[in-house]
């Protein structure tokens, strides 16, 4: 059985849920925000040690501007009104992407990391205006700048997933098949698995059911 580390998911399909169910795209991220809580526990009882959310990208800014409010403004309750508690459960948050959102929003993550900085159990990379490309240019041009050898280890070095394992397993709901400009070096051997279901009906049982196929998946890194 396949040993799993690492889970990163592309959480897709929160607008059409919402548009479907409540005619509001809206309502779709807020339900979107309890799978995020299934997941999340469901991650801890499987003992993963790492969950990646792809939760807003370099290019989700083109949306209207009263959706992305409302994104911040979801991510801000849910942090003020959730660290205490992901940090007792030993969880520690970490943002990849460019932080550069409001004032307030930068200090509560600044806040949110430092708090959980120590915990163990589960890490939650949490990938907020996060784009790949992006990533890996910025990476190169430090290269550069400091006259480094360019090799697998260095670039890896400048990655904001630096010091974090790739992920093992990449699930993407919302029945959508491509990548989205996420983790496009890290996910170079992961297995990849699409979703049909939009990401607010996602459940427990899907989750698992994922799970279980991806550790008796053959994975063989280019062998035979
Ligand atoms: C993609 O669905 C989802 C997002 C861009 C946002 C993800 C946010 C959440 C799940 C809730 C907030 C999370 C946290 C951690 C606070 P989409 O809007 O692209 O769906 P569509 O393809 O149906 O339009």
């Amino acid at each position: 059985m396949n040993p799993l580390n690492h889970v990163a998911i592309i959480m897709d399909g929160n607008g059409r849920w919402g548009l479907k169910n409540k005619n509001s795209r809206n309502a779709g991220h807020k339900a979107g925000l309890n799978t995020v809580e299934k997941v999340i526990k469901e991650t801890i009882k499987n003992k993963i040690k790492f969950l990646t959310l792809y939760a807003f990208s370099t290019e989700n800014w083109k949306r209207p501007k009263k959706e992305v409010n409302f994104l911040f403004n979801l991510l801000e309750n849910f942090l003020k009104s959730r660290i205490d508690d992901l940090n007792k459960k030993k969880i520690k948050l970490k943002i990849i992407g460019v932080k550069n959102f409001s004032k307030n929003l930068n200090n509560l993550l600044n806040a949110s990391e430092k708090k959980t900085v120590k915990n163990k159990k589960l890490q939650i990379n949490l990938a907020l205006n996060y784009g790949s490309k992006f990533e890996l240019l910025n990476a190169f041009k430090e290269l550069k700048k400091n006259r480094k050898t360019i090799n697998e280890k260095n670039i890896e070095k400048y990655l904001q997933t630096t010091n974090i394992p790739d992920p093992d397993l990449l699930i993407r709901t919302g029945n959508t098949k491509r990548l989205s400009n996420f983790l496009l070096w890290q996910l170079a051997y992961s297995e990849i698995f699409f979703e049909k279901k939009l990401w607010p009906d996602f459940t427990e049982k899907d989750y698992n059911k994922i799970i279980k196929k991806f550790k008796n998946t053959k994975r063989n890194y280019g062998r035979i």
